[in-house]
């Protein structure tokens, strides 16, 4: 895809998030602070690869509009923001940088930080119930797909294995990354799936693509806490080591790492063959590989 064509799409997607977010957890309120911290988060300028993704595939998926899809799409930002807020705090990995800022606990305090991450997940299962132009059955499935993809055996089982003392042998780690964080990016699939309704060849090929990328980014972006640069990346460097995680990285070596993110990329990309229309997601796949943030 032409690489114009491609920052186009993926700005327009990006741009449309950005406002529906920015129309949540305003207005007056005594706990004014509450809506602060948790948009100081939700605001802080991610890559929003999760909400993209799922848009695009709406829209591959037969969505009459994928702007109908943006309260599927933002939910699971929102859920991803919490992870994030609470990922960072001093009881999980204790990380003060986030997207170059401080992170929110640093800003708001340890509590307000907490509740913040607490108000965030009911919040995205309003986001969906609420989806002005998606039916009811769209509806359940979003709200299935993201509970489980979020949690006791999605991302939080995730958390779990990587903060206490798991296996770190390569089987291990695989398990660890599926659950905390390919199941959150396979959810983006499927929340665009649920939204349009999609047919069950794109349903199959999405996730399978969704999962094999997830791999792929988690494995750069351990790969990036050793040979990142703090400014670019936007999180400290080092922080793995110093929170005594072993990561793909301690596994397969740097050069091993990158191997193993160009084979994952190369499957996610084949997941898509029998699909039409598939550029858009073939070159997000290309960039991630490369990323540097
Ligand atoms: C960070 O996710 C957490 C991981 C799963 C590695 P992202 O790299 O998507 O974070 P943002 O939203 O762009 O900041
Ligand atoms: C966290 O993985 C993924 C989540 C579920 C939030 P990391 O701990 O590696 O994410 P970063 O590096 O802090 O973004
Ligand atoms: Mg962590
Ligand atoms: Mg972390
Ligand atoms: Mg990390």
């Amino acid at each position: 895809m032409d690489d114009k064509l491609f920052a186009r799409r993926y700005e327009e997607y990006r741009a449309a998030v950005e406002e529906y977010l920015d129309g949540l957890f305003i207005g007056s309120v005594p706990w004014k602070t509450l809506y602060e911290s948790m948009r100081y988060s939700v605001l802080s300028g991610g890559k929003r690869l999760r909400p993209v993704l799922a848009l695009e595939v709406a829209r591959l998926g037969g969505s009459r509009d994928w702007r109908d899809a943006l309260p599927f799409a933002c939910a699971l930002e929102l859920v991803h923001t919490y992870s994030l807020i609470h990922d960072d705090l001093p009881c999980m990995d204790n990380d003060t940088l986030r997207r170059g800022k401080p992170t929110n606990h640093v800003v708001y305090g340890e509590t307000m930080a907490t509740l913040a991450g607490d108000a965030l997940q009911p919040e995205a299962y309003r986001l969906i119930a609420e989806a002005p132009r998606l039916d009811a059955k769209a509806k359940v499935e979003a709200t299935a797909a993201l509970a489980r993809a979020s949690g006791a055996d999605g991302m939080v089982a995730g958390q779990v294995l990587d903060l206490t003392d798991f296996g770190r042998d390569e089987q291990s780690l695989r398990l660890l990354h599926e659950k905390k964080t390919c199941m959150m990016i396979q959810c983006a699939a499927e929340l665009g799936c649920a939204a349009a309704d999609a047919p069950a060849e794109v349903r199959a090929a999405t996730r399978m693509y969704a999962a094999r990328l997830g791999l792929a980014f988690q494995i750069q972006d351990d790969l990036l806490d050793v040979i990142g640069d703090e400014i670019t990346f936007g999180k400290p460097i080092g922080s793995d080591a110093e929170e005594g995680k072993t990561t793909y990285v301690d596994l397969l070596g740097v050069d091993g790492c990158k191997a193993e993110v160009r084979r994952l990329t190369d499957a996610a990309i084949s997941a898509l063959s029998g699909m039409e229309e598939t550029e858009f997601l073939i070159t997000v796949a290309r960039n991630l590989a490369t990323r540097e943030k």
